[in-house]
């Protein structure tokens, strides 16, 4: 049996790579702090698979412990030898996300999302694995233009978290060239993923308080706010508000099965690839679709830019889809409406 070791597997893209991972067979050992996840997200996992008829309870195994603390990672690694099993590649999702956090909390930043993957890494070294997919963001471009951003052009991040994610690329890219012949390394840069699992079961429910576009939508949709504040109305844009790349949650997952089995059957070697849809949607036309598909209102108004925001962020997606043979398979109105159903059927989160 092949074993992945899934940091960060309780959050919100780790919980839905982990259901595809164990449908392709795979074990999984997930390894999560619930920073920012609940340790329920399992369940959830399970009830997603048991309703397509597969029991896969005794392959997905639960450790609670901090990137933080090697030791905590070293136990996993020592209780699949326990097991008599290898983990043959590890996904690594684990880290703090927020944009604005980063700004207040750098050191935090630094410390959990830099030196932890340096803990993981050591450890992985230490007990010969190495072959990993990490969580990279389209945060490290330098966003000026109205072009499609692919993997070649420049990185330039403006804040801590995005300065975090080109770090650690940056130490996979060192390690590469010491030992060329022996790392399976890929850093996926995803644009932004939202959305949920079309059964509703999973889907996204952060501790820490977000102000990204799409769950102020579904908060709106649920009475919990009046309405959503549209950030700036005067972008270049046709409609003047700012275009992203949204790309549902499953066809990250899927994209990480693809780059997984990628490594896996190629040569030692490292790769940087860029996961979204290659499809721009204003805040204007995220709102009108999802109240189009879902059949609600979202009340609206405008006020300032926020600060460090773009125009338009949207993935060139050419290489990806050449190298790995994959491809997003879902629209904006899908994401409306899983990511709604969840919404629907989870008010309150897990
Ligand atoms: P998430 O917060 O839902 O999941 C991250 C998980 O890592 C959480 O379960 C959290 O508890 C865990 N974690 C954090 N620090 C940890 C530590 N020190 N030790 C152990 N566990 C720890 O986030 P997500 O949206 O699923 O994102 C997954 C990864 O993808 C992150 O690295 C994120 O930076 C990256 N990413 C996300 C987006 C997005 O829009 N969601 C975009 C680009 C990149
Ligand atoms: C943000 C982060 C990015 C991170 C990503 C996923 C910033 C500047 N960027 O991306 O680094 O990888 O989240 O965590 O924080 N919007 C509104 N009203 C809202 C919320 C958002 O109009 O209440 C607009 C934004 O101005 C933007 C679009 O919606 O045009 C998407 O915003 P968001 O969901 O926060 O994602 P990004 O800013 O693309």
């Amino acid at each position: 049996m092949q074993s992945i070791l899934v940091t960060g597997g309780a959050g919100f893209i780790g919980s839905h790579t982990c259901l595809l991972l164990l449908k392709q067979g795979y074990e999984v050992f997930i390894f999560d702090s619930f920073i920012n996840s609940s340790e329920k997200s399992t369940e959830k996992i399970l009830l997603t698979l048991q309703a397509e008829n597969l029991e896969l309870r005794e392959k997905l195994h639960l450790i609670k412990g901090d990137l933080k603390d090697a030791k905590d990672i070293e136990k996993v690694f020592q209780l699949c030898l326990k097991l008599k099993r290898m983990i043959l590649a590890v996904i690594h999702f684990a880290g703090l996300k927020s944009v604005h956090e980063s700004t207040l909390e750098p050191l935090s930043y630094w410390e959990n999302n830099v030196s932890g993957t340096i803990n993981l890494l050591k450890v992985m070294k230490k007990y010969n694995c190495k072959n990993i997919v990490f969580s990279s963001s389209a945060t490290v471009y330098r966003t000026t233009s109205k072009n499609l951003l692919n993997e070649n052009d420049i990185c330039k991040p403006i804040n801590p978290y995005g300065n975090n994610k080109l770090t650690i690329e940056n130490i996979l890219g060192d390690l590469f060239k010491k030992d060329p012949l022996e790392w399976r390394i890929a850093c996926l840069r995803y644009f932004n993923p939202v959305g949920a699992n079309e059964l509703g079961y999973l889907g996204e429910d952060p501790k820490v308080k977000t102000n990204n576009i799409f769950p102020q939508i579904t908060k709106v949709a649920l009475g919990r706010m009046n309405r959503i504040k549209i950030f700036g109305s005067d972008w270049p844009t046709p409609d003047g508000t700012g275009i992203r790349d949204y790309i549902h949650v499953m066809d990250v997952a899927e994209g990480h099965i693809s780059t997984l089995n990628y490594l896996l059957q190629k040569q030692p070697q490292i790769l940087t690839l860029n996961l979204g849809t290659g499809i721009g949607t204003s805040v204007r036309e995220f709102i009108k679709i999802f109240e189009k598909v879902n059949n609600v209102e979202i009340p609206f108004c405008v006020e300032e830019r926020r600060p460090g925001d773009n125009a338009f962020v949207v993935a060139d997606n050419s290489l990806a889809k050449l190298i790995l043979n994959w491809a997003p398979k879902r629209n904006i109105e899908d994401i409306c409406r899983d990511g709604w159903n969840w919404q629907l059927k989870n008010p309150n989160g897990y």
